[in-house]
Order: C-alpha cells, then structure tokens, then sequence
C-alpha cells in the first residue's frame, strides 16, 4: 500500500516537472510552473522520506536528513532573495555545481557500498556479492555519474568564480590537446575498472575523482567570462545527466526523470543559445567570437561619422510618433533602467502612442534576461514582441529606441560575410522610420565589433547612461 502512494508521489512529482517546464516556456506562466515543479519536487522528497522501505525498513537518519533540508532551504530562500538580476547566471552556476557535487557523492556512496560487499565477501563468501560478479552496467552507472557530475562540479565552480570576477581566463598554449589527454586518461582508466578485477582498481577509482576536477577546471579557464551563460547551461546539461545516472542506480523514477529533463532542456538551450548568436559550441568552448576582432578606432573611436540627438529633440520625435518600439539590452540592464523605462512607456501610452519592445533572444547575457528585467518592473508581457513578430512590426514604426543593445541591432550579421557575427538573427530596426540609439560611448558590445548602423543616415546617437537618460527623457516629455 505505501509503495503505492509512493510510487503516485514519484508520478506526481514526474508530471509536475514535465508541466512545470512546459510553463517556463512563456513568462506569464513561468512563476506558476517554477512553483509547481517544486511543489511536485516536495511531495517526491516527502514520499522517500517516510513512506521508501528497503527490506522492511524505513530511511532513518532522520536528523541528519531535516539537518540537511533546513540549511539547505534557509541557504538557497536568502541567496535567491539577495541576488541581483545581473548576478543571476553566477548564482545559477554556483547551484548547479552543488547538483553535479551531489551526483558525484552519490557515486562515492555506491561505490563505497560495492567495495564495502566485496570486502565482506572476501571473509565470508555467504550471499554476498562478489565484486567481480556485479552487473558491469551498474559500475558503468557509477563511474558515468562520478565523473560528469565531478567535471560540472569543478566547472560550474570556475563559471562562478569567473562571473564574479574573481577567477580570471586562464590558457596556454596546448592545453585543449591536454584537456584531451586527461579526458582519455579518465575513460581508459574507467574502461580499465570495469573490465579488470576490483583488487587492483579500487585505487583508480579514486583517480578518477580527481582527474575530473582537473578535466573540470581546465575545460573552463580558458573560456571568456562572457561566453559564460552557454557554458553554464551546457553543465547544467551534464548535472542533469549526472542526477540521471542517480536515478537509475537507486531505481528512483522521479530522480531520473528530473535528470533526464534538465539534461535534455540544458542541452537544448545549448543549442538555441549558440543558434541565436550563429556560433557553434566548438567556437564557444575552444576560441574567442569568431577570432577575427574588428574593434572600434582606438579608445573605441570610430571610424566614420555619426550625428547625435538632443534630449529634447527626442521627446518631440518620441511624443509625435504612432508606434515605438523600444529594443532593450545588456547596456538597460547594467543601468538598471528598467523602471524608468517602463514609466517612458506609461508616458507615451498616456499620450496616444502604441509602444511594444522588441525582444531578441540573446539580447543581454543569459537566456530570457530581458524578458526577466522587464518583468521585474511590471511590465506587461503582451507588450514584449520576439524577434520575428517585432521585424514585421518596424516598417510601420515611426521610432526605434535602442536602450544599450548593441550586437543584436548590428546589420554586419545581414551583409558582412567576414563578421564573427554573420548569419545571428538580427532585429531588423533599420525597417522604421527613425532609429534613435542610448549608448554611453561608441565602444562595441559583447562580440568586439564596430556597428555600421550607428553611422547610417536613419540613425541618431543619444549618449549616457540609459537611466540617467531614460529620467531626463521623462522630464522633457512632461514638457511636449
Ligand atoms: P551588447 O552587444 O553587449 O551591447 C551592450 C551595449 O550596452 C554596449 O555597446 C555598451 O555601450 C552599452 N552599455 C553598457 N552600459 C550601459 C549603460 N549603463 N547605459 C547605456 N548603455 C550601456 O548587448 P546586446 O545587444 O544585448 O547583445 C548581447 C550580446 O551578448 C550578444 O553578442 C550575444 O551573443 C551575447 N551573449 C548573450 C547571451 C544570452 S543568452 N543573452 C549569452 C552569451 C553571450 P557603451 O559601453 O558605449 O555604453
């Protein structure tokens, strides 16, 4: 009967993270879904805590497992509550190296419990297992989720570090081929453990923890601080699998579920973040964007000439249009100029104008870190265009306010087969009437390059910060 109900909490559980992640596809349910996977997550752990039995007993230890739980809860509500917007992407990485922590001691833990056999075999060769005649496919379970769990561990650890700017890129020459020898290094000697007899490989196991911590940093450090969020996910998707091989070990439905759906939802957005920038995941892992940098003039200088738009000028353009569109960036977020942009769109909207923002999907510097910022100062989300309903919408826009983007407006992507960018999606924002663009300088954005269409003919420069900008924006609006 108890296996029953929990073998309905695991199902629970299960259909909750499969809805739940359904609902984290669109921001207005994204709240409602995170809650329910947890809510489903809950009951999961609440069901192996009192009702899982293992030869008629219960888990016990029950101390040890509530001790757990509340600093764990108490760690993650306040570190979630502290965080910034822009620390999100360390703070997620920092959680993900404890989920691949976690699968790897669940590695240990079973390993330990087969050498614990073995050796208790070798004394009394009554029932117990011989290490020899364990499934090999269990030992292949165990070193799987030993060392992906241990590489996104030591990885998501250097991400973090790197995010918050205390570890710094670090590369020499040949160390991708190192990285190579020591991944080779870590599967002949787990092919070796699972062919050969335990006596003389028990110490190898060993090895292999911490040829994977150094396979984990070093497949990091050399990986630009900004290329971070995909490498982010991309352990994520490692943490998943990892949590999978748990899954599988203890028989546990829910746990392989949830790692088989992060592992696979990881590797998606992988993909569909190096899609988006038109970059594959070689080119993330293993070099800078796209190598060849044609930065702006020295000092960021550049070449070729610009006109600029006074503030007021703005507001008179701005408060006589029809439709805006506002296209947000990583320059909005770092100002945090989120409110002060949506009280812009209140104003307008107050006086007759229809404002959308044009979303694109690598705008900023983690997966839906506009949609996010937005939403964090009440902005409505029918009012949030993605890119391809927005690049039908500018012909018929009178203005295009860029707000600190920079790559994902440059046209280099349409027309210049020699950028790093060619080929991303870009916002087509040249299709409108007037392009007004908020930067503090004519410096380039994450990819390092120039931007032709701050020097087209449509296009105006509006410099400062966008929040200082957005408040005196406001005030001459007041005015019009
Ligand atoms: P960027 O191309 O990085 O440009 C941001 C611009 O904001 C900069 O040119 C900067 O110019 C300006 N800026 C900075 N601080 C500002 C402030 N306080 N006020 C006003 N402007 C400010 O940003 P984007 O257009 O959002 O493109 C995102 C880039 O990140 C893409 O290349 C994308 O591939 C990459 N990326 C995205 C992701 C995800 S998932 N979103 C992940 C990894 C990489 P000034 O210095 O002159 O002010």
């Amino acid at each position: 009967m108890e296996l029953n109900i929990l073998t309905l909490c695991y199902l629970i559980g299960s259909i909750t993270f499969i809805v739940g992640l359904k609902m984290l596809s669109n921001p207005a349910t994204a709240r409602k879904g995170n809650l329910l996977a947890a809510g489903g997550m809950t009951i999961a752990i609440a069901g192996t805590i009192f009702l899982y039995e293992e030869e008629g007993h219960k888990l016990g230890n029950y101390i040890w497992i509530f001790s757990g739980l509340a600093i764990g809860s108490i760690v993650g509500v306040l570190a979630a509550k502290k965080v910034k917007m822009t620390a999100m992407p360390e703070m997620v990485s920092l959680f993900n190296g404890m989920g691949g922590a976690c699968a790897a001691l669940i590695s240990i833990t079973e390993f330990r419990h087969l050498v614990k056999d073995f050796n208790a075999a070798d004394y009394a060769n009554d029932g117990y297992i011989f290490f020899s005649q364990i499934d090999p496919v269990t030992l292949l379970i165990i070193l799987l989720g030993l060392i992906i769990g241990t590489v996104s561990f030591a990885g998501s650890m250097i991400a973090w570090g790197k995010l918050n700017g205390k570890v710094k890129d670090f590369s020499f020459p040949g160390q991708h081929i190192m990285n190579l020898v020591v991944m080779a290094l870590i599967l002949g000697l787990a092919g070796f453990m699972i062919a050969a007899s335990p006596e003389e490989t028990i110490v190898f196991f060993y090895v292999i923890v911490v040829l994977s911590v150094v396979y984990g940093v070093m497949f990091v450090m050399p990986i630009g601080g900004a290329d971070m969020p995909v490498v982010i996910s991309l352990l994520n998707s490692f943490t998943g699998v990892a949590a999978a091989c748990g899954g599988f070990l203890y028989d546990n439905k829910v746990m392989l579920t949830g790692g088989i759906l992060v592992g696979a939802a990881g590797t998606l957005l992988t993909i569909l973040m190096c899609k988006a920038m038109n970059r594959s995941l070689k080119n993330v892992l293993i070099g800078s964007f796209g190598g060849n940098k044609a930065v702006a003039g020295p000092g960021g200088t550049p070449q070729g000439a610009y006109k600029e738009i006074s503030l007021s000028d703005t507001a008179v353009v701005m408060s006589y249009a029809h439709r805006v569109m506002i296209v947000p960036g990583y320059g909005l977020a770092v100002a945090q100029a989120q409110h002060a942009c949506h009280e812009l769109e209140k104003m307008l909207t107050e006086k007759g104008v229809e404002v959308n923002y044009a979303i694109h999907p690598v705008a900023g510097r983690m997966p839906g870190h506009m949609n996010v910022l937005l939403a964090e100062a009440d902005v409505s989300y029918d009012k949030l265009m993605e890119m391809e309903q927005a690049n039908e919408l500018f012909s018929n826009t009178d203005v295009v306010l860029i707000l600190g983007a920079n790559d994902v407006v440059n046209p280099a992507a349409k027309t210049d087969p020699a950028s790093p960018i060619y080929g991303m999606p870009i916002l087509d924002v040249e299709l409108a009437k007037h392009v007004i663009v908020n930067k503090r300088s004519m410096k380039p954005g994450y990819a390092g390059i120039e931007n032709d269409l701050f020097f087209r003919p449509k296009t105006s420069m509006l410099f400062g910060d966008a929040k200082k900008v957005l408040q005196d924006l406001i005030a001459e609006i007041k005015n019009v």
